[in-house]
């Protein structure tokens, strides 16, 4: 096909032999099929910042380190040039994030660079070379529901041990090749220790895949791996291996209020005893 004006630079840098076809038009980027070489890749072209329909930017961008502080005090003003860098740390997040989550040993598309706002990664197939669908598009039987959803938690997992959150991660982000789920559309990740909203994005991406699986395997519905990984990251005892069960027991605080109220009666009459023990000792001198 002709070749799209965004993809020309790339074309005429040898990192693309040939445009396929147009593959998806979404709210944040145009996805193309690429080859490359031998290789079919995928090539999304971020949308220009005003076409994009991306409201809470700024929810998503705290925590976000420019890479000096001449680019962060940018950012921070929204100047020009601030407003350049942010589109190109838009841009980077996912490219970065790709690198490292497929590092991390989670399903994601391997990505081989970010060039003029253009992603190039792997193009996720079926064995026979046909592109994966969305979860979106499919129905499963209650087993490969349940198999799947604990490979998505493993990922998320793994994900926060190196540090990352989707921050969109659902039913429309995740594909299905012939091993299992593939998670894709990074570029509004959050850093996991830097984020106030962390937590609550992990809970709502966790929800929104045991709302999809579970439409498929009613059990599912019942598991809180969220709040299970949460607190073992915070507390710093999370790691790629950490065995999950799904099962997470909310904390007892309000009963322990009775326990402490106990614990002053308890003391409250130990002390009277003392004193009592004292009487009685100083009445004995007496006689
Ligand atoms: N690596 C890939 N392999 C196969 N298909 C892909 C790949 N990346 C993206 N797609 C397809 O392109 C669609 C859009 O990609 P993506 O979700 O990354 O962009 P988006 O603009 O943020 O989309 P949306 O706003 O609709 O979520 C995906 O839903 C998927 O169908
Ligand atoms: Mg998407």
């Amino acid at each position: 096909m002709k070749t799209p004006k965004r993809l020309q630079p790339l074309v005429d840098e040898g990192l693309i032999d040939e445009v396929v076809r147009p593959l998806m038009s979404g709210k944040e980027a145009d996805v193309y099929i690429v080859r490359c070489g031998d290789d079919v890749r995928c090539a999304k072209i971020y949308k220009e910042a005003d076409k994009r329909s991306f409201k809470k930017a700024v929810e998503y961008r705290e925590g976000r380190k420019g890479r000096n502080s001449r680019r962060a005090r940018a950012m921070e003003k929204g100047s020009n040039y601030g407003r350049q860098e942010q589109e190109q740390a838009w841009q980077n997040a996912e490219v970065d994030a790709l690198f490292r989550l497929a590092y991390a040993g989670v399903r994601v598309p391997k990505p081989y660079g970010c060039f003029d706002g253009v992603l190039l990664m792997e193009l996720v197939t079926d064995d026979a070379g046909y592109v994966a669908p969305r979860l979106n598009d499919i129905s499963l039987t209650a087993e490969m529901a349940t198999a799947h959803h604990y490979q998505v938690m493993k990922d998320v997992q793994r994900m926060l041990c190196a540090g990352l959150i989707h921050g969109d991660l659902s039913e429309f982000n995740v594909l299905l090749d012939d091993k299992g789920p593939v998670i894709i559309d990074l570029p509004q990740a959050v850093d996991a220790a830097a984020n106030n909203n962390a937590k609550r994005m992990l809970l709502r991406d966790v929800n929104n895949m045991t709302q999809y699986y579970g439409q498929f395997a009613p059990l599912l519905l019942k598991t809180k791996y969220a709040q299970e990984m949460w607190l073992k990251f915070e507390s710093g005892e999370l790691s790629p291996e950490s065995e999950l069960t799904g099962e997470f027991v909310e904390s007892e605080h309000t009963a322990d209020i009775n326990a402490v109220l106990e614990e002053i009666q308890a003391a409250f009459e130990e002390e009277q005893e003392r004193k009592e023990r004292i009487k009685d000792a100083a009445e004995e001198d007496e006689y």
